[in-house]
């Protein structure tokens, strides 16, 4: 059996992101094809054409790294109804060299995550208009959206809800018949 390897973007930074912790919670309930692991786009400076000629090596890592890896997985917050900037930056990031889109195929998925009532809905469908545009082809079902996610884990970050925990795997089992059925 082929193990995938899947790149997980969380756009929060923020050291007790509730985000990075239902990341670290998929990585635990992937199914054993797929091997899951964040990578970090913090370091990455805001995207400045400028600096395709100076390249800083942060950009390359990820680059590298997005080109290396079978599918991608995004986390995500909800800022003011849209994408964090931080993960719009890494999606720019990886889209250049203009004709050398590091994203180009990869079969994606999204979880948006909130301590709120609506689901992150709207982080969750301006990523989607993003990666239509650099040709990741997004699971559409099932949709991932966590509300109230602060009455989901305890205090170590573990999950606590069963209902979540057999929803993720759900989720996670989906994506990676998605991905065997597009990568490469
Ligand atoms: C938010 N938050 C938020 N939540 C939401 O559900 N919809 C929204 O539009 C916004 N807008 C928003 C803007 C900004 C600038 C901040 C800082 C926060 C609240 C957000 O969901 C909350 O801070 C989460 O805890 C962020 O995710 P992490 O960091 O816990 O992963």
């Amino acid at each position: 059996m082929k193990t995938f390897k899947i790149a997980i973007l969380v756009g929060s930074l923020r050291k007790e992101s509730f985000n990075k912790k239902i990341a670290k919670a998929l990585i635990e309930l992937a199914p054993e094809n797929l091997s899951l692991e964040i990578i970090e786009i913090g370091n990455l400076a805001l995207y400045n054409e400028d600096l395709e000629q100076e390249l800083p090596i942060e950009w390359q890592q990820f680059r590298t790294a997005i080109k290396a890896v079978d599918g991608v997985l995004f986390v995500t917050p909800e800022y003011n109804r849209s994408v964090p900037a931080v993960l719009k930056n890494a999606v720019d990031v990886g889209s250049r060299p203009y004709g050398k889109n590091n994203w180009d195929g990869k079969p994606g998925a999204i979880i948006s995550v909130t301590p709120g009532l609506l689901g992150a809905f709207g982080a969750n469908h301006h990523l989607r208009q993003a990666l239509v545009f650099v040709n990741v082809p997004v699971m559409a079902q099932p949709e991932a959206y966590i509300s109230q996610v602060g009455n989901l884990l305890d205090e170590n970050g573990k999950l606590t809800s069963d209902s979540t925990r057999d929803f993720l795997v759900k989720f996670l089992n989906a994506y990676a018949v998605w991905v065997e059925r597009n990568a490469g």
